[in-house]
Protein backbone atom coordinates (compact mmCIF):
# COMPACT_ATOMS: atom_id res chain seq x y z
CA UNK A 1 0.00 0.00 0.00
CA UNK A 2 1.15 3.30 -0.59
CA UNK A 3 1.45 6.22 1.62
CA UNK A 4 0.41 9.77 0.30
CA UNK A 5 -0.51 13.18 2.63
CA UNK A 6 -2.75 16.05 1.33
CA UNK A 7 -2.62 19.57 1.46
CA UNK A 8 -5.21 22.29 2.07
CA UNK A 9 -8.25 20.96 3.84
CA UNK A 10 -10.56 23.50 2.34
CA UNK A 11 -13.32 22.84 0.66
CA UNK A 12 -11.91 20.54 -2.11
CA UNK A 13 -9.08 19.37 -0.17
CA UNK A 14 -12.10 17.55 2.72
CA UNK A 15 -14.24 16.50 0.03
CA UNK A 16 -10.93 14.55 -2.01
CA UNK A 17 -9.11 13.43 1.92
CA UNK A 18 -12.86 11.47 2.58
CA UNK A 19 -12.33 10.43 -0.95
CA UNK A 20 -9.11 8.76 -0.76
CA UNK A 21 -10.66 7.18 2.94
CA UNK A 22 -13.51 5.61 2.00
CA UNK A 23 -13.70 5.09 -1.90
CA UNK A 24 -10.26 4.81 -3.28
CA UNK A 25 -8.12 1.65 -3.03
CA UNK A 26 -4.36 1.01 -3.78
CA UNK A 27 -3.25 4.08 -1.05
CA UNK A 28 -3.59 5.15 2.34
CA UNK A 29 -3.79 8.55 3.33
CA UNK A 30 -1.18 9.08 6.33
CA UNK A 31 -0.96 12.91 6.72
CA UNK A 32 -3.32 16.20 6.54
CA UNK A 33 -1.37 19.60 6.36
CA UNK A 34 -2.57 23.12 6.48
CA UNK A 35 -1.39 26.05 7.73
CA UNK A 36 -4.06 27.62 9.35
CA UNK A 37 -7.57 25.76 9.35
CA UNK A 38 -8.90 25.48 12.97
CA UNK A 39 -10.44 22.47 12.24
CA UNK A 40 -7.40 20.31 10.85
CA UNK A 41 -7.47 18.14 13.94
CA UNK A 42 -11.33 17.58 13.99
CA UNK A 43 -10.96 16.41 9.96
CA UNK A 44 -7.99 14.63 11.02
CA UNK A 45 -10.10 12.44 13.88
CA UNK A 46 -13.14 11.80 11.57
CA UNK A 47 -11.15 10.29 8.55
CA UNK A 48 -8.94 8.53 10.92
CA UNK A 49 -6.00 9.83 9.35
CA UNK A 50 -2.97 9.20 12.28
CA UNK A 51 -0.70 12.29 11.60
CA UNK A 52 -1.42 16.50 10.65
CA UNK A 53 1.05 19.35 10.60
CA UNK A 54 1.39 22.66 9.99
CA UNK A 55 4.52 22.52 7.74
CA UNK A 56 4.00 21.77 4.23
CA UNK A 57 7.80 21.15 4.04
CA UNK A 58 8.20 19.02 6.80
CA UNK A 59 6.36 16.44 4.69
CA UNK A 60 8.50 16.67 1.77
CA UNK A 61 11.09 15.72 3.97
CA UNK A 62 8.91 12.26 5.50
CA UNK A 63 10.89 8.79 4.02
CA UNK A 64 8.08 7.31 4.32
CA UNK A 65 5.74 8.90 1.75
CA UNK A 66 5.39 8.34 -1.76
CA UNK A 67 3.29 10.53 -2.85
CA UNK A 68 1.09 13.64 -1.90
CA UNK A 69 -2.71 15.70 -3.01
CA UNK A 70 -2.27 19.51 -3.27
CA UNK A 71 -5.96 20.89 -3.22
CA UNK A 72 -4.25 24.50 -1.85
CA UNK A 73 -4.87 27.45 -3.79
CA UNK A 74 -3.82 28.18 -6.98
CA UNK A 75 -1.41 30.20 -6.49
CA UNK A 76 0.87 28.01 -3.80
CA UNK A 77 0.58 25.31 -6.18
CA UNK A 78 3.95 25.54 -8.80
CA UNK A 79 6.10 26.28 -5.27
CA UNK A 80 4.80 22.85 -3.43
CA UNK A 81 5.15 20.88 -6.81
CA UNK A 82 8.54 21.68 -7.40
CA UNK A 83 9.34 20.90 -3.51
CA UNK A 84 7.82 17.31 -3.46
CA UNK A 85 9.28 16.71 -6.84
CA UNK A 86 12.01 17.46 -5.30
CA UNK A 87 11.98 15.03 -2.74
CA UNK A 88 11.27 12.21 -5.04
CA UNK A 89 7.39 12.07 -4.76
CA UNK A 90 4.45 11.86 -6.78
CA UNK A 91 1.94 14.67 -7.49
CA UNK A 92 -1.84 14.90 -7.45
CA UNK A 93 -2.31 19.07 -8.12
CA UNK A 94 -5.86 20.16 -8.33
CA UNK A 95 -6.51 22.82 -11.06
CA UNK A 96 -5.01 24.48 -12.37
CA UNK A 97 -1.25 23.99 -12.39
CA UNK A 98 -0.28 27.31 -11.82
CA UNK A 99 -1.44 31.01 -12.29
CA UNK A 100 0.74 31.83 -15.25
CA UNK A 101 2.71 29.93 -18.30
CA UNK A 102 6.01 30.12 -16.98
CA UNK A 103 4.83 29.00 -13.58
CA UNK A 104 3.19 25.95 -14.96
CA UNK A 105 6.25 25.00 -17.47
CA UNK A 106 8.56 25.24 -14.60
CA UNK A 107 6.30 22.99 -12.13
CA UNK A 108 6.09 20.41 -15.30
CA UNK A 109 9.38 20.03 -15.85
CA UNK A 110 10.81 19.52 -12.09
CA UNK A 111 8.26 16.35 -12.15
CA UNK A 112 9.26 15.28 -15.47
CA UNK A 113 13.33 15.96 -14.44
CA UNK A 114 12.40 13.52 -10.86
CA UNK A 115 10.58 11.23 -12.71
CA UNK A 116 7.56 11.69 -10.76
CA UNK A 117 3.93 11.34 -11.68
CA UNK A 118 1.98 15.02 -11.77
CA UNK A 119 -1.21 14.66 -12.42
CA UNK A 120 -3.51 17.90 -12.81
CA UNK A 121 -7.03 17.81 -11.54
CA UNK A 122 -8.82 17.94 -14.68
CA UNK A 123 -11.70 15.81 -12.97
CA UNK A 124 -14.03 16.55 -16.23
CA UNK A 125 -12.07 13.88 -17.95
CA UNK A 126 -13.30 11.13 -15.75
CA UNK A 127 -17.05 12.37 -15.82
CA UNK A 128 -18.96 9.24 -17.24
CA UNK A 129 -19.74 10.73 -20.88
CA UNK A 130 -16.96 12.86 -21.28
CA UNK A 131 -14.79 9.62 -20.65
CA UNK A 132 -17.01 8.17 -23.91
CA UNK A 133 -17.08 10.59 -25.68
CA UNK A 134 -13.39 11.29 -25.68
CA UNK A 135 -13.34 7.24 -26.84
CA UNK A 136 -15.89 8.04 -29.72
CA UNK A 137 -13.85 11.12 -31.10
CA UNK A 138 -10.60 9.09 -30.73
CA UNK A 139 -12.22 5.83 -32.50
CA UNK A 140 -13.27 8.25 -35.23
CA UNK A 141 -17.33 8.15 -34.91
CA UNK A 142 -17.27 11.65 -35.69
CA UNK A 143 -14.84 11.67 -38.31
CA UNK A 144 -12.78 14.38 -38.81
CA UNK A 145 -13.19 17.64 -35.73
CA UNK A 146 -14.44 20.63 -37.32
CA UNK A 147 -16.39 22.23 -34.15
CA UNK A 148 -16.06 21.60 -30.48
CA UNK A 149 -17.87 23.06 -27.42
CA UNK A 150 -17.66 23.58 -23.61
CA UNK A 151 -19.57 25.38 -21.04
CA UNK A 152 -19.13 26.04 -17.09
CA UNK A 153 -21.98 27.34 -15.52
CA UNK A 154 -21.64 28.06 -11.81
CA UNK A 155 -25.14 27.59 -9.99
CA UNK A 156 -26.54 31.04 -8.74
CA UNK A 157 -27.30 32.94 -7.51
CA UNK A 158 -23.62 34.09 -7.22
CA UNK A 159 -22.76 35.37 -4.31
CA UNK A 160 -19.14 36.19 -4.21
CA UNK A 161 -17.26 38.97 -2.66
CA UNK A 162 -15.80 40.89 -6.77
CA UNK A 163 -12.69 42.43 -4.77
CA UNK A 164 -11.84 38.98 -3.16
CA UNK A 165 -11.53 37.24 -6.73
CA UNK A 166 -8.06 37.22 -7.92
CA UNK A 167 -7.76 39.02 -11.39
CA UNK A 168 -9.00 36.35 -14.76
CA UNK A 169 -10.37 33.81 -12.51
CA UNK A 170 -12.84 33.13 -15.11
CA UNK A 171 -9.42 31.88 -17.18
CA UNK A 172 -7.34 30.74 -15.00
CA UNK A 173 -9.77 28.64 -12.47
CA UNK A 174 -12.95 28.12 -13.88
CA UNK A 175 -12.52 27.99 -18.16
CA UNK A 176 -9.14 26.05 -17.48
CA UNK A 177 -11.83 23.24 -17.22
CA UNK A 178 -13.30 23.93 -20.70
CA UNK A 179 -9.61 24.62 -22.16
CA UNK A 180 -8.62 21.04 -21.27
CA UNK A 181 -11.48 19.32 -22.41
CA UNK A 182 -11.33 21.34 -26.04
CA UNK A 183 -7.78 20.15 -26.11
CA UNK A 184 -8.23 16.47 -25.19
CA UNK A 185 -11.10 16.24 -27.57
CA UNK A 186 -9.54 17.00 -30.20
CA UNK A 187 -6.97 14.17 -30.23
CA UNK A 188 -3.11 15.24 -31.74
CA UNK A 189 -4.60 19.13 -32.95
CA UNK A 190 -2.72 22.20 -30.88
CA UNK A 191 -4.73 25.39 -29.97
CA UNK A 192 -3.18 27.95 -32.51
CA UNK A 193 -5.07 31.24 -31.69
CA UNK A 194 -7.85 32.47 -29.27
CA UNK A 195 -9.75 35.11 -29.40
CA UNK A 196 -11.68 36.34 -26.13
CA UNK A 197 -14.70 37.90 -24.80
CA UNK A 198 -15.53 38.67 -21.20
CA UNK A 199 -17.44 41.51 -18.97
CA UNK A 200 -18.88 41.76 -15.63
CA UNK A 201 -22.70 40.91 -16.36
CA UNK A 202 -23.49 39.19 -13.33
CA UNK A 203 -21.70 42.42 -11.30
CA UNK A 204 -21.86 45.32 -13.76
CA UNK A 205 -20.84 47.70 -10.32
CA UNK A 206 -17.19 45.88 -10.27
CA UNK A 207 -16.47 46.04 -14.14
CA UNK A 208 -14.42 48.81 -13.45
CA UNK A 209 -12.22 46.95 -10.86
CA UNK A 210 -11.55 44.34 -13.69
CA UNK A 211 -13.56 41.60 -12.21
CA UNK A 212 -15.28 39.26 -14.87
CA UNK A 213 -18.11 37.24 -14.83
CA UNK A 214 -18.87 36.11 -18.10
CA UNK A 215 -16.68 34.59 -20.65
CA UNK A 216 -16.76 33.36 -24.38
CA UNK A 217 -13.94 32.34 -26.11
CA UNK A 218 -13.44 30.42 -29.50
CA UNK A 219 -10.22 28.57 -29.81
CA UNK A 220 -8.59 27.61 -33.63
CA UNK A 221 -6.75 24.29 -33.61
CA UNK A 222 -3.77 23.33 -36.05
CA UNK A 223 -6.35 20.95 -37.62
CA UNK A 224 -8.49 23.53 -38.70
CA UNK A 225 -11.13 22.98 -35.93
CA UNK A 226 -13.22 26.21 -34.13
CA UNK A 227 -14.09 25.45 -30.97
CA UNK A 228 -15.72 27.43 -28.25
CA UNK A 229 -15.87 27.74 -24.77
CA UNK A 230 -18.42 29.75 -22.27
CA UNK A 231 -18.52 30.46 -18.43
CA UNK A 232 -20.95 31.97 -15.85
CA UNK A 233 -20.70 32.23 -12.23
CA UNK A 234 -24.26 32.13 -12.33
CA UNK A 235 -26.34 29.97 -13.45
CA UNK A 236 -29.99 30.94 -11.98
CA UNK A 237 -31.24 27.44 -12.59
CA UNK A 238 -28.48 25.19 -11.54
CA UNK A 239 -24.85 23.72 -11.94
CA UNK A 240 -24.70 22.83 -15.54
CA UNK A 241 -21.50 21.12 -17.33
CA UNK A 242 -22.09 20.07 -20.95
CA UNK A 243 -19.56 19.82 -24.34
CA UNK A 244 -20.05 18.88 -27.74
CA UNK A 245 -18.13 17.70 -30.75
CA UNK A 246 -19.42 18.04 -34.06
CA UNK A 247 -17.13 16.40 -36.58
CA UNK A 248 -17.58 15.11 -40.38
CA UNK A 249 -19.18 12.06 -39.44
CA UNK A 250 -21.32 12.93 -36.82
CA UNK A 251 -21.83 14.45 -33.19
CA UNK A 252 -21.23 13.74 -29.87
CA UNK A 253 -22.46 15.33 -26.56
CA UNK A 254 -21.78 15.59 -23.03
CA UNK A 255 -23.46 16.35 -19.69
CA UNK A 256 -26.71 17.35 -18.90
CA UNK A 257 -28.47 20.81 -16.92
CA UNK A 258 -31.06 17.63 -15.08
CA UNK A 259 -29.25 16.22 -12.31
CA UNK A 260 -31.78 13.09 -12.59
CA UNK A 261 -33.65 11.20 -15.42
CA UNK A 262 -36.75 11.57 -13.54
CA UNK A 263 -39.18 14.17 -14.77
CA UNK A 264 -41.85 15.41 -12.86
CA UNK A 265 -45.12 16.50 -15.21
CA UNK A 266 -47.45 18.88 -13.24
CA UNK A 267 -50.14 21.36 -14.00
CA UNK A 268 -47.45 24.18 -14.29
CA UNK A 269 -45.40 22.00 -16.98
CA UNK A 270 -42.82 19.33 -16.84
CA UNK A 271 -39.58 19.65 -14.50
CA UNK A 272 -36.25 18.30 -14.54
CA UNK A 273 -34.22 18.66 -10.69
CA UNK A 274 -30.54 21.17 -11.19
CA UNK A 275 -29.63 21.48 -7.76
CA UNK A 276 -26.79 20.51 -6.96
CA UNK A 277 -22.75 21.54 -7.14
CA UNK A 278 -19.68 19.77 -8.64
CA UNK A 279 -18.82 17.71 -5.65
CA UNK A 280 -22.42 16.65 -5.27
CA UNK A 281 -22.82 16.19 -9.13
CA UNK A 282 -19.72 15.23 -10.27
CA UNK A 283 -18.44 13.28 -7.12
CA UNK A 284 -17.56 10.24 -9.41
CA UNK A 285 -15.27 12.24 -11.80
CA UNK A 286 -13.67 12.85 -8.36
CA UNK A 287 -13.56 9.65 -7.30
CA UNK A 288 -12.46 8.01 -10.44
CA UNK A 289 -9.39 10.63 -11.28
CA UNK A 290 -8.04 10.07 -7.41
CA UNK A 291 -7.93 6.35 -7.87
CA UNK A 292 -6.31 6.91 -11.82
CA UNK A 293 -3.76 8.80 -9.18
CA UNK A 294 -3.32 5.88 -7.08
CA UNK A 295 -3.04 3.61 -9.71
CA UNK A 296 -0.33 6.34 -11.18
CA UNK A 297 1.56 6.04 -7.80
CA UNK A 298 1.47 2.30 -7.98
CA UNK A 299 3.18 2.13 -11.21
CA UNK A 300 0.03 1.86 -13.54
CA UNK A 301 -0.25 3.35 -16.59
CA UNK A 302 -3.57 5.31 -16.71
CA UNK A 303 -5.27 7.73 -18.89
CA UNK A 304 -4.63 11.29 -16.85
CA UNK A 305 -4.16 14.80 -18.05
CA UNK A 306 -0.42 15.37 -16.94
CA UNK A 307 1.92 18.48 -16.94
CA UNK A 308 1.99 19.33 -20.39
CA UNK A 309 -1.45 18.93 -20.11
CA UNK A 310 -2.02 21.03 -17.80
CA UNK A 311 0.67 23.85 -19.75
CA UNK A 312 -1.78 23.35 -22.96
CA UNK A 313 -4.43 24.12 -20.77
CA UNK A 314 -2.61 27.20 -19.35
CA UNK A 315 -1.57 28.62 -22.89
CA UNK A 316 -5.22 29.13 -23.82
CA UNK A 317 -6.05 30.56 -20.97
CA UNK A 318 -3.02 32.85 -21.23
CA UNK A 319 -3.94 34.01 -25.10
CA UNK A 320 -7.20 34.52 -23.95
CA UNK A 321 -6.55 36.62 -21.18
CA UNK A 322 -4.46 38.98 -23.20
CA UNK A 323 -6.85 38.64 -26.10
CA UNK A 324 -9.12 40.32 -23.46
CA UNK A 325 -6.69 43.01 -22.67
CA UNK A 326 -6.07 43.72 -25.99
CA UNK A 327 -9.45 43.32 -27.88
CA UNK A 328 -7.90 41.13 -30.46
CA UNK A 329 -7.48 37.52 -31.46
CA UNK A 330 -3.76 36.29 -29.68
CA UNK A 331 -1.77 33.78 -31.56
CA UNK A 332 -0.86 30.94 -29.19
CA UNK A 333 3.04 31.33 -30.37
CA UNK A 334 2.70 34.65 -29.37
CA UNK A 335 2.12 33.88 -25.69
CA UNK A 336 4.03 30.85 -25.36
CA UNK A 337 7.20 31.78 -26.83
N1 LIG B 1 -11.64 20.31 -9.88
C1 LIG B 1 -12.59 21.15 -9.55
O1 LIG B 1 -13.66 21.16 -10.11
C2 LIG B 1 -12.33 22.15 -8.45
C3 LIG B 1 -13.40 22.79 -7.80
C4 LIG B 1 -13.11 23.71 -6.80
C5 LIG B 1 -11.81 24.01 -6.46
N2 LIG B 1 -10.79 23.39 -7.15
C6 LIG B 1 -9.40 23.75 -6.87
O2 LIG B 1 -9.03 23.23 -5.60
C7 LIG B 1 -8.05 24.09 -5.01
C8 LIG B 1 -8.54 24.50 -3.61
O3 LIG B 1 -9.79 25.13 -3.73
P1 LIG B 1 -10.78 25.22 -2.47
O4 LIG B 1 -12.05 25.76 -3.01
O5 LIG B 1 -10.81 23.94 -1.72
O6 LIG B 1 -10.03 26.34 -1.57
P2 LIG B 1 -10.18 26.61 -0.01
O7 LIG B 1 -9.80 28.03 0.18
O8 LIG B 1 -11.50 26.12 0.49
O9 LIG B 1 -9.06 25.70 0.67
C9 LIG B 1 -7.68 25.93 0.51
C10 LIG B 1 -6.92 25.25 1.65
O10 LIG B 1 -5.51 25.42 1.43
C11 LIG B 1 -4.90 25.90 2.65
N3 LIG B 1 -3.74 26.73 2.31
C12 LIG B 1 -3.74 28.05 1.99
N4 LIG B 1 -2.47 28.44 1.71
C13 LIG B 1 -1.67 27.36 1.87
C14 LIG B 1 -0.27 27.13 1.72
N5 LIG B 1 0.55 28.12 1.35
N6 LIG B 1 0.21 25.89 1.94
C15 LIG B 1 -0.61 24.89 2.30
N7 LIG B 1 -1.96 25.04 2.45
C16 LIG B 1 -2.48 26.26 2.23
C17 LIG B 1 -6.00 26.66 3.35
O11 LIG B 1 -5.74 26.75 4.74
C18 LIG B 1 -7.22 25.80 3.03
O12 LIG B 1 -7.28 24.70 3.92
C19 LIG B 1 -7.87 25.27 -5.99
O13 LIG B 1 -6.77 25.02 -6.80
C20 LIG B 1 -9.13 25.24 -6.80
O14 LIG B 1 -8.99 25.77 -8.11
C21 LIG B 1 -11.04 22.47 -8.10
Amino acid sequence: MKRIALIGTGRMGVHHARTLVEEVSGVELVALCTPRSPRLGEVAAELGVPDTTRDPQSLAAREDLDGVVLTTPADTHVGLVEAFAAAGKHVFVEKPLATTLSGARSAEHATREAGVVLQVGFNRRFAESWTRARELVTAGAVGEVQRAHSLTRDPGPWRGDPDKVLQDTIFLQTLIHDFDVLNWLNPGAEPVSVHAVADALIRPDARDRGFLDTAVVLVRYSNGAIATAEASFSASYGYDLRAEVFGSGGMVQMGDPVATSARLFDASGLHGDTAGTDTSRYHDSFRRELQAFSDLVNGEDVDHADGADGVRAQLVATAAIRSVAEGRPVGVEEVGA
